[in-house]
């Protein structure tokens, strides 16, 4: 197992500024930028991949999506494919994104870390993926940052405690603050819970509340509920 480092990490900032207030970019300016971001992030990762962590995974969909759902980082499925959501969190994933009238591939999906947190867990006997640490989060934010600075959406969905906590620096548990809103780049974001979680405790409570999370988002994009 790597070890895991004692002293405090700082994150990086959020940049500044709204993003309404930067010059727009065109459909085609936004494929360009994602494509020369997409191969910066990709040779920055190559160092960091090995055994468990074998291919990086930027994230997917519309560059003119109205949302942008924030994961925490891929699992071993998203690993082996290279995409986002791609295990049952991601079928839970795409169930919600169609009931809010959606297709996948007109949302954007990304994560907080863009390479795989797993360990070798010595009472279980095999390989556990693990939340990313302040260290993981802190190499994956900036590239985050900058992707949510091109696609630019009209909201931001965060799935889960790791997202939250780590993309604004929310201090507050996730089961505390989800169906609030909260603010980034002057974005409206809405915190709600991870599938994984969802699925994990699958009771009608759990589902109602992501729902109504899911609601206001739709109601905030200007879409009726069905
Ligand atoms: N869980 C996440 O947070 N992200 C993924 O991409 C897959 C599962």
């Amino acid at each position: 197992m790597a070890p895991r480092s004692r002293t405090a990490v700082a994150l990086p900032p959020i940049p500044a500024g709204d993003l309404a207030d930067l010059p727009p970019l065109s459909r085609d300016q936004k494929i360009a930028l994602l494509a020369q971001w997409e191969s910066e992030l990709r040779a920055a990762s190559a160092p960091f991949l090995n055994d468990l962590a074998t291919k990086v995974v930027p994230g997917e969909g519309d560059v003119d999506a109205p949302i942008v759902f924030v994961g925490e980082g891929p699992g071993v499925e998203e690993d082996r494919l290279g995409r986002p959501f791609v295990g049952r969190s991601g079928q839970l994933l795409d169930k919600m994104i169609v009931a809010m009238g959606f297709q996948r591939q007109q949302i954007y999906i990304a994560n907080i870390v863009k390479l795989r947190c797993a360990e070798w867990d010595e009472t279980l006997g095999r390989v556990k993926d693990r939340p990313p640490t302040p260290e993981d989060a802190a190499r994956g934010l900036p590239w985050l940052h900058r992707q949510i600075e091109i696609i630019r959406p009209k909201v931001i969905v965060t799935l889960g405690a790791p997202a939250i906590k780590y993309l604004i620096g929310e201090t507050e548990g996730v089961m505390k603050i989800r169906g609030t809103w909260r603010q980034y780049r002057g974005l409206p974001l809405m915190p709600t819970y991870h599938p994984a979680f969802v699925l994990r405790a699958y009771t009608p409570e759990n589902r109602g509340k992501v729902w109504s999370d899911l609601q206001q988002v739709m109601k905030v994009l200007g879409m009726a509920a069905k």
